[in-house]
């Protein structure tokens, strides 16, 4: 029994330690936001692991210490009226726990849901969409699934939606913000470090939710000037596709959920692929509805050249 006790707690502990930060901890966070809201749980966790320690300790403590000893089962225990100290006491020191928790979150709060003041914010609109993530710069560039940004600066996004309730949440630059139809809601970031951030849509929406995988790409401030001057527009044609559209249609367009397209000459009319990306077929969504003529126009251009691989000639 005791072997057994053992054993599972050593492997237990084996799997948090080989998981080391994966599981049970929020990732380091990279924004001032997300510094506060790991803050705000490393309180919280301590306050209540302490106290899930000491409730155990006692109550396998007790089991142990007032085990029957063959006394007879009916028996009754020693009967004890009222201790008001003690009453007093495991009352107080809840209360003094939760206002401490409360005033840790509530100092924290402000840093958290406004972004700090800064001379010329960027400002990003964070789109979701059935499956894929599409932001808009400043200057008109578009990208999806791929966000970049300048390190060091503050990054305001809209957040908003096309379709159904998506959920934007990239953990290591603050909390999560949800994408509703009809509303703009703010969240920000102010990256401290260049890197790759990942994070994911974390509201359940619909089929491919759990490929609505997004990232944050900060880099420098001339890295990020030459994305939305031009690698943006190189490169969104395949941006489309491998964003949007290979979630059901396959990197290749070899078919998975949706239909095989390589072989569809579809992808070789624009305007019947423009009506069809837009408006959405059966249980086709609507990827389309907010792309712009000349995303329109990438796209084609790149299931021409990328993905059609010639009519079927089987039939
Ligand atoms: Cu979008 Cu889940």
């Amino acid at each position: 029994m005791l072997l057994t006790f053992v054993a599972v707690a050593v492997l237990a502990t084996a799997g948090i330690a080989a998981a080391a930060n994966g599981g049970f901890a929020p990732p380091a966070p990279h924004s001032p936001n997300a510094a506060r809201t790991t803050t705000a749980y490393y309180v919280i966790l301590g306050f209540t692991g302490a106290i899930f320690l000491l409730v155990e300790t006692l109550l396998v403590g007790f089991v142990w210490k007032y085990r029957s000893r063959g006394r007879a089962r009916t028996t009754d225990g020693a009967q004890v009226h009222g201790h008001t100290r003690l009453e007093l006491i495991w009352t107080v020191i809840p209360v003094v726990i939760l206002c401490v928790i409360g005033l840790v979150v509530f100092y924290e709060l402000p840093g958290i849901s406004s972004a700090p003041a800064a001379a010329n914010p960027l400002r990003i609109t964070v789109e979701g969409h059935q499956f894929y993530w599409q932001f808009d710069y400043p200057n008109g560039a578009r990208s999806i699934n791929d966000l970049h940004a300048p390190v060091g600066q503050v990054v305001d996004l809209d957040v908003v939606s096309s379709d159904v309730v998506h959920s934007w949440w990239i953990p290591p630059l603050g909390g999560k913000i949800q994408a509703i139809p009809g509303r703009t809601n703010h969240v920000w970031f102010k990256a401290d470090k260049q890197g790759t951030y990942t994070g994911q849509c974390a509201e359940l929406c619909g089929l491919y939710h759990a490929t609505m995988a997004a990232r944050v790409i900060v880099g420098t401030e001339a890295e990020y000037t030459r994305f939305v001057t031009s690698t943006a527009k190189t490169g969104l044609g395949r941006a489309e596709f491998q964003g949007a559209c290979a979630t059901c249609h396959g990197m290749q367009g070899e078919g998975g959920y949706g239909p095989n397209l390589a072989s569809n000459p579809l992808l070789t009319q624009p305007t019947a692929l423009t009506a069809i990306v837009r408006n959405g077929r059966n249980r086709m969504p609507a990827v389309g509805d907010t792309w712009t003529k000349e995303q329109m126009q990438a796209l084609a251009q790149y299931v021409k050249a990328h993905v059609y691989k010639g009519a079927a000639t089987n039939g």
